[in-house]
């Protein structure tokens, strides 16, 4: 059975037991603080289970793209050594929401697994929630006995909370779980040892592939449970291990889903796979790493240096670095495997194929970009070698080539082995815990739980139509971290304040008792689909009703500008083409950005229609359309515009100005005119193919005009007033060029005189010419002489200085390769002992080394100290 047929069995199952069957969610989150990524089947539905909101059917089906590379499910490092892990996989599971519990979850598994995919019964075994005295939850009897009608009670296994008890974090909806797990093992195994024993022992073929969960606790922020106020099915099938079974293999990456990247990479790479260890896991790490990498891109994450980028970034180069030493790629190839990738995938999921280009360019881009750094690597890693005396490389120093320059460790400690060198590990460790300590500290948060003062589940936004509202507060909590002191989360029955989303800034604005006591809301964010509300203290009487108020100033402009992203979407897709997609928002009350697919720089001429485009919309007055609540298909039909990696409910809103039609959940102007104007303020590439547009609108442009026009008239001014600033400007540029040129001249015959006096200092010190002295020269200049005096002489040690400005010192060194071979010196050694005088450092190579610092005081001491080399 192909892995497409397997997935379209899964879901059709579970449409026949009545579920609605629903599209992946994006595996990259946003507006999420408490999840990077989509790390299993049940992430997107955790608002159904904590009852913030209820889903519009109570049975639901799906494949759910995950990845586990950080937080409570991190499995990067396993990857590529194992035949069974992942980083992005396919979870299949069905859920239930205060609908079926454990009988039905059972049963269905079951009959899907042995009379639908025909799985011989032999092969299964299943597992028990065996209680926890620390949790105080018992055995979990109820599965245990439903189990018992099914299976043979010797293949029924108790597992303890580490294996059994299904936790999403540290706190939130959790429960005992029931897993089915497989022995593929051939049967000369099996009669050798029981499979019973091989159980969560990590054995590639005795594997867990499917997990019952019985959410029925929310684990407080103390660690403690509490009942979820109803009981959900939750379960998860791993994909590939599912098509492994099916498919009659051994490994997940013999499957058909893995395959077709295999037979590529070894047509690329030259290799064959199955022929070599080492070689065989770069391959396993490349054809998992390129789906994470792809994926991610086409959900719209790109890969950058923070946050969820950085992670995708890190997935990406631990691949190339894979391919780099162990298939002995130098150039960039990952990338050609997009094509096999989309072939494969798109039929399940279209957004690899609609976005094909755009993560064909990211990807060679980070390649090329990776290869450099490692290229880098290399030589400043040649250079500590030279440096090294005793064979060992300072933890230090490796910490500086992996922090600083992004070297990867394994690398440096298998090109010092290489070398007959060693590398101080525990020195290293110890570095990278410091820190870790660093950051841990720095990002610390506590997390205290809820306390819910009214239950009111429902919590009604309002602020599409009025910014003021009487509300009353149902529950809060308190959150104290390093970076951001005492917060309290607010959530209030009803709100006018919009929480951060779709790009747009969270409103801001003010509580009022009724004593008259203010508190600041200085943001608003939405968590697991409440909208929460932020401030640093809270109200002294917490049962009030109180006034709550958004600042309008900051709405309005903020709704200027998200008008305008949507007019400038539009103008670019008129002007540029429909191949512009957007790739990332972020609309602020003082300027807009937008990120969108384009593969050229945009000419001056571009730019100009595209303000033009939106001014003339400006002008033109139109009227806000919106629409709330239509069905997602019928917005479609009606031509509005959905983005990529954004997850939509059933029902949507639309906004329309004209013929710009947006699925949208901002807030706008209610006239294009309130806009005033648009401007632009920079156009730049932030990755191979994504440009960035920023601009600004409304009261920005006029403060714009204003500063541009105050800094003409002042250059006017220091021109004399001239009529005619640019001409000015250019005669002076003319005027400069020729006398760098005159400059350039003077210097060089002063250099000449430089140059005759200093070989009258010369002065033998131990079959050395030395030379340490201070000259009125530009670097370059005295570069130049001590090459041409070098070349005269064999035996030149000499130490130059210089102080080209008031707090600015430079120390050059030159010893000539004769003399520093057989008397060991080192003029980069020399200019960085000498450097501390000047209080600075620099380096270079062995005969010639600058450094540069800004004590011009420390000069004669340097000097002075210069002679102690020689004497
Ligand atoms: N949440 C469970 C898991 O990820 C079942 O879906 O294993």
């Amino acid at each position: 059975m192909e892995s497409q047929q397997i997935r379209a069995k899964f879901l059709d199952f579970f449409k026949s037991k009545h579920h609605h069957i629903v599209p992946s969610a994006p595996m990259v989150l946003k507006n999420d603080p408490t999840l990077m990524f989509t790390n299993s089947g049940m992430a997107p539905f955790k608002e159904f289970f904590l009852g913030n909101s209820t889903p519009k059917s109570t049975r639901i089906a799906d494949t759910q793209k995950c990845l586990r590379v950080s937080g409570k499910h991190n499995d990067l490092e396993e990857v590529g050594y194992d035949t069974y892990h992942h980083t992005m996989f396919e979870m299949l599971g069905n859920w239930s929401f205060g609908d079926y519990f454990k009988k039905e979850a059972i049963t269905w598994a079951w009959e899907l697994l042995t009379k639908v995919y025909k799985i011989d019964k032999d092969i299964l075994y299943v597992t028990v929630f065996e209680g926890s005295k620390e949790d105080g939850t018992a055995m979990d009897q109820e599965a245990y006995d439903i189990w018992k009608q099914i299976i043979p009670e010797n293949r029924i296994l108790m597992g303890n909370k580490k294996d059994n008890f299904w936790e999403m974090g540290e706190q939130g909806p959790c429960g005992p779980c029931s897993e089915i797990h497989v022995d593929i093992r051939s049967e000369k195994e099996k009669a050798k040892i029981d499979g019973k024993t091989l159980i969560n022992k990590d054995h590639p073929q005795v594997v867990e592939i499917w997990n019952l969960v019985f959410m029925q606790y929310n684990r407080k922020a103390n660690g403690s449970l509490e009942d979820l106020p109803a009981k959900h099915i939750d379960t998860g099938m791993g994909f590939e291990r599912l098509c492994m079974v099916l498919q009659n293999v051994t490994s997940n990456y013999d499957t058909d889903v893995f395959t077709p990247l295999i037979r590529e990479i070894e047509t690329i790479t030259d290799t064959t796979y199955g022929s070599d260890k080492k070689t065989d896991i770069a391959i396993r790490v490349i054809s998992d790493h390129i789906r994470a990498v792809a994926f991610s891109i086409a959900d719209g994450q790109l890969p950058s240096n923070n946050g969820a980028g950085y992670v995708i970034r890190r997935i990406l180069r631990r691949a190339i670095r894979y391919g780099f030493t162990f298939l002995n790629k130098k150039e960039p190839f990952i990338y050609r495997l997009v094509d096999v990738l989309s072939k494969k995938m798109s039929a399940a999921f279209p957004e690899i194929k609609a976005q094909k280009q755009l993560i064909e360019n990211v990807v060679k881009e980070e390649e090329a970009s990776f290869l450099r750094t490692l290229d880098q690597g290399l030589v400043l890693l040649d250079r500590i070698i030279s440096e090294t005396k005793n064979k060992e490389v300072s933890g230090d120093k490796a910490f500086e080539l992996y922090d600083t320059y992004g070297f990867p460790i394994d690398l440096t400690a298998l090109i010092l082995s290489e070398r007959g060198l060693t590398l101080d590990e525990k020195g290293f460790q110890t570095e990278l815990e410091k820190q870790k300590n660093r950051s841990r500290a720095a990002s610390e948060t506590i997390t205290d739980d809820w306390i819910v003062l009214k239950h009111d589940a429902h919590e009604e936004f309002v602020g599409y139509d009025i910014l003021e509202a009487n509300v009353k507060l149902t529950r809060y909590r308190k959150v104290t971290s390093k970076k951001e002191g005492t917060l309290y989360q607010l959530v209030f029955n009803m709100t006018p304040f919009y929480a951060e989303g779709g790009g747009q800034v969270g409103d801001k604005g003010y509580l009022e008792a009724p004593n008259g006591d203010v508190i600041y809301i200085i943001d608003t964010k939405k968590i697991n689909n409440v909208i929460i509300h932020f401030a640093k203290n809270l109200p002294k009487e917490l049962n009030e009703t109180f006034k709550v108020v958004v600042d309008k100033k900051q709405r309005y402009r903020t709704a200027c500008n998200h008008t305008a992203t949507h007019l400038l979407h539009q103008a670019l897709r008129e002007i540029l083409g429909s191949h512009i997609e957007q790739k990332g928002s972020a609309v602020h009350s003082k300027y807009l950005r937008f990120d969108f697919s384009h593969f050229s720089k945009m000419k001056e001429e571009e730019l100009r229609d595209v303000e033009n485009f939106v001014n003339a919309r400006i002008a033109g007055k139109l009227p806000l359309q919106e629409q709330r609540n239509i069905p997602m298909q019928q917005a479609i039909n009606e031509g509005a515009i959905a983005l990529f990696g954004e997850k939509y409910g059933d029902s949507v809103r639309t906004i329309r100005f004209g013929q710009s039609m947006e699925l949208c959940g901002g807030t706008h102007v209610q006239n294009t005119g309130d806009i005033w104007y648009f401007k632009i303020i920079s156009e730049s590439a932030i990755a191979a193919g994504i440009r960035r547009i920023e601009a600004i609108t409304n009261d920005a442009v006029k403060d714009f005009y204003t500063e541009n026009n105050t800094a003409m008239l002042k250059i006017k001014s220091l021109l004399n007033n001239t009529k005619e600033p640019i001409k000015a400007l250019q005669n002076l540029q003319d005027e400069n060029a020729a006398l760098k040129k005159q400059i350039e001249g003077l210097l060089k015959d002063k250099a000449k005189n430089v140059k005759q006096e200093l070989k009258a200092q010369l002065e033998e010190i131990n079959g050395v010419q030395f030379l340490a002295t201070k000259v009125d020269l530009d670097q370059n200049s005295i570069k130049n002489i001590l090459f041409e005096l070098g070349s005269e002489m064999d035996n030149l040690f000499a130490v130059v200085a210089a102080s080209p400005a008031p707090e600015k010192a430079i120390l050059t060194c030159y010893i000539s390769k004769n003399t520093a071979n057989e008397k060991g010196y080192n003029a980069g050694k020399v200019v960085r002992e000498l450097g501390t005088y000047i209080h600075g450092g620099g380096g270079g190579q062995n005969f010639f080394a600058t450094a540069g610092g800004k004590n011009p005081e420390g000069i004669s001491k340097a000097l002075e100290q210069a002679k102690t080399y020689v004497v």
